[in-house]
């Protein structure tokens, strides 16, 4: 057996949950692990976007709990991933340009701050980890979600590095902004999701803390299977 068939075998239908504030690499990094490692990638984000994006097509507050909680019932949230994209249905309409505009961007800190809410996500998600091979990113995945994760990280940069990131996945999206617009837009949605009563965005006391502000996307899935390896030779 080959050095590279031992490590694909160990690395098999493993749950790698990655946590941290946005623009700090999460998305990019957990889909390219996924496909690097053939798994499935879950972006919990994109559910509480999808979520809002439909709450707000339908003039439903998003401090309007109870009428939050029967589109979170019944909304069908679908991925389709591919190693470039991440397209996301919902109810069976494409959204993934949708979900990223800044009116879905302003509102979903206070659409997925309920509880209700995030108890009906949190259920799909645990449910599509169940039989493992996946890659999980978000707020709360490393402390909720998935606790049990096989490694579990933290990423982080400086507000500068992750406001120029948002900056440019807007201007590849056609979407005009400043870099003051996103550094104030972050450092709300990091008071807000670091502050809510439910499931705020905390470090896992047993999360690795990896701070990509100087580190290529390459490097950053470099180094998480790497982390991902040293835990299960050291469970
Ligand atoms: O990662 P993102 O910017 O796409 O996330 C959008 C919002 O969704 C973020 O402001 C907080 C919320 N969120 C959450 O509360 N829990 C998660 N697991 C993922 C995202």
């Amino acid at each position: 057996m080959t050095a590279s068939k031992r490590i694909s075998d160990k690395l098999k239908h493993r749950i790698i949950a990655l946590d941290g504030p946005g623009g700090s690499g999460k998305s990019t990094t957990a889909r390219l692990l996924a496909a690097r490692l053939g798994y499935n990638y879950l972006d919990t984000g994109a559910m509480y976007r999808a979520l809002t994006y439909v709450a707000l097509k339908n003039r439903v507050l998003p401090s309007d709990a109870v009428e939050l909680k029967k589109i979170a019932d019944s909304a069908d949230i679908r991925f389709e991933t591919h190693a470039d994209v991440n397209r996301v249905f919902i109810n069976g309409q494409e959204v993934t340009q949708e979900i990223r505009t800044p009116d879905v961007t302003r509102h979903v800190s206070e659409v997925s701050a309920h509880k209700c809410v995030r108890e009906a996500m949190v259920t799909r998600q645990k449910e599509l980890g169940k039989s493992g091979s996946i890659v999980a990113e978000g707020r709360d995945t490393t402390t909720v979600v998935f606790p049990h994760a096989d490694i579990k990280v933290y990423l982080d940069a400086s507000i500068d590095v992750r406001a120029q990131r948002r900056l440019l996945d807007l201007q590849r999206a056609g979407i005009a902004s400043t870099l003051e617009e996103q550094i104030e837009d972050l450092k709300r949605r990091d008071a807000f999701d670091s502050r809510r009563a439910h499931s705020p965005l905390t470090r896992a006391g047993d999360a690795v803390v990896v701070d990509t502000s100087d580190m290529t996307i390459d490097q950053q899935v470099d180094e998480i299977i790497r982390l991902l390896t040293r835990a299960i030779d050291r469970a």
